[in-house]
């Protein structure tokens, strides 16, 4: 089962289980992690850009040219940024560790 780390903009780490086959936006919202994800998943809005932490990015595959478009849209955008909403996980995704950017940095 994947583990998550959520990290809040002001540092607090949420620890929680995922289950294969949901996305890691499903994930935050049955965790009442604050993560907008306004298009619920149809790739239109990067209100679900999270930032994941170099030690576990390795753990997911490439984002493809789509969701590079959207991300090219989130505000302060890293090299390690990705959608929630487009992040399934499965069981190679042996643990995650995202951050939570905040809306206004
Ligand atoms: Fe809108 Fe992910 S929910 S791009």
């Amino acid at each position: 089962m994947p583990k998550i780390t959520f990290i809040d903009p002001n540092g607090t780490h949420h620890d929680v289980d995922g289950t294969p086959g949901e996305t890691l936006l499903d994930v935050a919202r049955d965790h009442d992690i604050d993560i907008e994800g306004a298009c619920e998943g149809a790739m239109s809005c990067s209100t679900c850009h999270v930032i994941v932490e170099r030690k576990t990015f390795k753990n997911l595959p490439n984002p493809d040219e789509d969701e590079e478009d959207i991300l090219d849209l989130a505000y302060g955008r890293k090299r390690t940024s990705r959608l929630a909403c487009q992040i399934t996980l499965s069981d190679d995704i042996d643990k995650l560790a995202v951050k939570v950017p905040t809306q206004f940095q």
